[in-house]
C-alpha cells in the first residue's frame, strides 16, 4: 500500500461559485473566501439582483473594499438573467470586464430568484449572443414545478431544460452548478464539449439523512437539497476522477442562524471558513489527493478560458478547527461542521 501523503502543494485554487452577499454580511464573509482562494465567481442574487454592468462594477468595488488590506483576491462577477435583460447589456458588461458569466436562476428556484427566468424562450437572444461571444452560462439546475418532488427537481431539469438548452445552443459554454445527483454527473460526462459542473464540499460530504439526524437540522438545508447516499458517492467519484469537466464551487451561502433556525428556514450552507480543508478531506478519503489540484486549481480556469493562478498553497495533514459560530450583524452564522476538527489545514 502507498504511504499516505501528508502534505500537498497546489496552484492557488479558485472558488467557481460563491455567495458573498452585501453590506454587513459581506464584511463578515469576504475575508474567509479571500484567505483560501485567488478568485471566485460571485453570485448576483442580491436584492435587487445584479443585472447591469454598472451594478456589477459597484458590487465588485464593495467586495474589494471588504477584503483585508494585503489581499489580492479577485472577484469574478456574474450577471443575473431576467426575462427582460437585453443581449446588448450582457455583451457590453462582458466586453468591459464587468462580468465573466451570466447566471440562470429559474424563477423562484431558490434564495432571491423571484426575478429569475420564467421561460428559456424569453432569453433566446441573450443565449444566442453568449454562445457567439463565448460567455459562460452558469445554471441553477432545478425545475420549479411544484408537482415535481423536491428531490427530483435536478434530474427533471436535465430532461426538461438542460437537454433542450444544449441542443439549441450546442456551442454555448454551460456550467451545471452545484450538482447533487448521479444523473447530473452522468449527463455532464455524456457531453464532450462545453458542459462543466461545480461540486460543493457539502454535497460531497453529506447525504439527505444529515437534515434529519435526531431532529430537523436546518444548517444542513440548502438548494439543491442533498440527495441519497448513492448520489453522494457518484459526486465523489466524478469530482475525484480528475476529469476536466468537474471543478470546485463551494456555493458557500451564509445566512444568519436565526434565519435558518426558523419555521421557514433559509437554504444555504456556509463553508467558506474551511472550504479547502473540507475538500481535502474528501479527496484524501477517496484516495485521490493527487487529483485535488486539477479539481481545485486547473479545471475551472480551463473551462472559463482564464489563466491558472500564479503561486501555490500547501495543505498538510494536521488538525484545523472549524469555528463554532461566526458573529454577524447582531446574530451569528453557523458554519458547516461547526466546532469540529478537520484533518487537513492550509499551511
Ligand atoms: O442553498 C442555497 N442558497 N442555494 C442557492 O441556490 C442559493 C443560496 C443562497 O443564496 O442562499
Ligand atoms: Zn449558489
Amino acid at each position: 500500500m502507498n504511504k499516505p501523503v501528508d502534505r500537498i502543494t497546489l496552484r492557488r485554487p479558485d472558488d467557481w461559485h460563491v455567495h458573498l452577499r452585501d453590506g454587513p454580511m459581506l464584511q463578515v464573509v469576504a475575508g474567509y473566501t479571500a484567505r483560501q482562494f485567488a478568485r471566485a465567481i460571485v453570485m448576483p442574487n442580491l436584492t435587487p439582483p445584479v443585472t447591469t454592468a454598472v451594478a456589477a462594477a459597484a458590487y465588485a468595488a464593495r467586495i474589494r473594499a471588504a477584503l483585508p488590506p494585503d489581499s489580492d483576491f479577485q472577484p469574478l462577477m456574474t450577471c443575473y438573467l431576467t426575462d427582460t435583460l437585453e443581449a446588448d447589456e450582457v455583451e457590453r458588461g462582458w466586453q468591459q470586464g464587468a462580468w465573466v458569466a451570466a447566471k440562470l436562476y429559474p424563477a423562484h428556484a431558490t434564495t432571491n430568484s423571484a426575478h429569475g427566468v420564467t421561460n428559456l424562450d424569453a432569453i433566446a437572444p441573450v443565449l444566442e449572443r453568449m454562445q457567439r461571444i463565448g460567455m459562460v452560462l452558469a445554471v441553477h439546475g432545478e425545475v420549479t414545478d411544484p408537482a415535481v418532488d423536491v428531490f427530483d427537481r435536478e434530474a427533471v431539469f436535465i430532461e426538461r431544460s438542460l437537454i433542450p438548452l444544449t441542443e439549441r445552443y450546442p456551442e454555448l459554454k454551460i456550467v451545471f452548478e452545484h450538482i447533487t445527483t448521479a444523473e447530473a454527473a452522468d449527463f455532464v460526462l455524456s457531453r464532450p464539449h462545453h458542459l462543466g459542473a461545480t461540486v460543493t464540499a457539502h454535497h460531497l460530504a453529506i447525504n439527505r439523512n444529515a437534515m434529519f439526524q435526531g431532529g430537523i437540522r436546518p444548517h444542513h438545508y440548502c438548494l439543491p437539497v442533498a440527495k441519497r447516499e448513492r448520489h453522494r458517492l457518484a459526486l465523489v467519484k466524478a469530482a475525484t476522477s480528475g476529469d476536466a469537466r468537474f471543478f470546485l464551487g463551494t456555493d458557500s451561502a451564509p445566512h444568519l442562524a436565526r434565519d435558518k433556525e426558523s419555521a421557514c428556514g433559509c437554504a444555504g450552507l456556509f463553508t467558506a471558513a474551511s472550504a479547502i480543508e473540507l475538500y481535502a478531506e474528501i479527496f484524501d478519503a477517496a484516495g485521490a489527493i493527487d487529483k485535488f489540484e486539477a479539481f481545485a486549481s486547473l479545471n475551472g480556469p480551463a473551462f472559463y478560458g482564464l489563466p491558472v493562478n500564479a503561486g501555490t498553497v500547501t495543505l498538510e495533514r494536521s488538525p484545523s478547527a472549524v469555528p463554532a459560530r461566526i458573529d454577524a450583524l447582531d446574530n451569528y452564522v453557523v458554519p458547516f461542521r461547526a466546532g469540529e476538527s478537520l484533518s487537513w489545514r492550509m499551511a
